[in-house]
């Protein structure tokens, strides 16, 4: 597998390929398969279904790995917290009142069908397609549990100094619940896993230490020492200058970058041998084009000569033609044979 290869250090001339939510609303195929589950929830707790969505861009694009689908809030939901999607809103939750309300003894039993999924995946695959499990990251999915809802987190915020005892306990809480929610998932059947930490950069620098980089190591050692093979990729994204420090002392094997991060400013910030995936802009995909030959060009130049998976900086978005992510494929295999 092309992926884990590049996660063990290996520099190849092609980087491996995949893309943050290839599964999705830009695909006609998805919407069929969601409307069929009825929604969104429904879909990733649906392990036949979500199997299916999670295939649909391998077939179409043959990336060189899958991402479990499913979504960062299925766990906080399977430890009590209610949640639903609003179309056009995004996910809400009833904003978390006390560490007390949630139900860790009962999560792994509502989670029980993503584990069903990755089981179905890893048999269904081709062998060369790794299976990337996921999980967000605490102090993301804290910021969710604690406003309610996506934005710019200012209950969480405030939290932070107001009780950051319960910031404290709502984080510990979820670092055992996420060593238990990825080790399953490893159990599986998943080659590698990813903590989605998108939010975690708006902290202060302490705060960033404290719930972003502490937690993610406590999940790295206890996931590194039961499974001593296995490969982390972390997403620290908008986390500006405490990317560095989020590399050293977490201990991930890869580290997402985001799109406004400068590669080169990257490659020159983290240690020497750091496995970098991103960052093409989700835009540029959009507009296509010349552009989009340029940036990718650009960016496989870029990483030349390193450790490098080639993502995006965030998700598709759906409104991304899948002629243009085709287009994208053909420009990697093409100029990398070339530069
Ligand atoms: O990448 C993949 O293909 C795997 C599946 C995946 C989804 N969400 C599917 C999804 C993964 C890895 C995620 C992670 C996730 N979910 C994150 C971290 C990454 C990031 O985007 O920063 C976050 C913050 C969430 C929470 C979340 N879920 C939001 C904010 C939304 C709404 C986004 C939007 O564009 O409307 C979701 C819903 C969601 N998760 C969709 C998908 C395909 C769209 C749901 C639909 O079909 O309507």
């Amino acid at each position: 597998m092309k992926l884990l290869r590049v996660l063990n250090g290996e520099i190849l001339d092609t980087p491996p390929v995949w893309l943050m939510r290839q599964a999705g609303r830009y695909l006609p195929e998805y919407l069929a398969t969601r409307a069929q589950a009825g929604d969104f929830i429904s879909l990733c707790l649906n392990p036949a279904l979500a199997a299916e969505v999670t295939l649909q861009p391998i077939r179409r694009y043959g990336f060189d790995a899958a991402i479990l689908f499913s979504d960062i809030l299925i766990l906080p939901m399977a430890l009590g917290q209610g949640l639903r999607f609003a179309e056009g809103e995004g996910p809400l939750m009833p904003p978390l009142e006390a560490v007390s309300a949630l139900k860790p003894e009962g999560a792994a039993k509502i989670y029980a069908p993503v584990m069903e999924t990755v089981a179905r995946l890893r048999a269904d695959l081709p062998r060369e397609t790794a299976l990337i499990g996921f999980a967000g990251a605490p102090a993301t999915v804290a910021c969710y549990m604690m406003d309610g809802k996506g934005g710019k987190y200012p209950r969480t915020l405030a939290l932070a100094y107001d009780n950051p005892a319960f910031v404290r306990d709502t984080v510990n809480l979820l670092v055992e619940a996420t060593i238990g929610y990825l080790q399953a998932q490893v159990d599986a059947g998943a080659d590698c896993v990813m903590l989605f930490e998108s939010h975690g950069g708006i902290f202060p620098p302490a705060q960033f230490r404290a719930y972003v980089i502490a937690p993610t190591r406590r999940i790295v050692d206890a996931l590194k020492t039961a499974n001593p093979g296995l490969r982390i990729i972390g997403f620290p994204r908008l986390c500006g200058l405490m990317l560095a420090e989020y590399v050293r002392d977490t201990g991930v094997d890869a580290v997402g970058l985001d799109t406004v991060t400068d590669p080169a400013a990257a490659i020159a910030a983290c240690p020497p041998g750091t496995v970098f995936q991103g960052n093409l802009d989700p835009l540029v995909l959009k507009a296509g084009g010349q552009a989009l030959d340029d940036a990718a060009t650009g960016l496989l130049r870029a990483f030349a000569g390193e450790r490098h998976i080639f993502n995006l900086g965030h998700g598709i978005t759906p409104d991304v033609p899948p002629a243009h992510v085709a287009q994208l494929m053909n420009v990697i295999s093409r100029a990398s044979k070339t530069l």
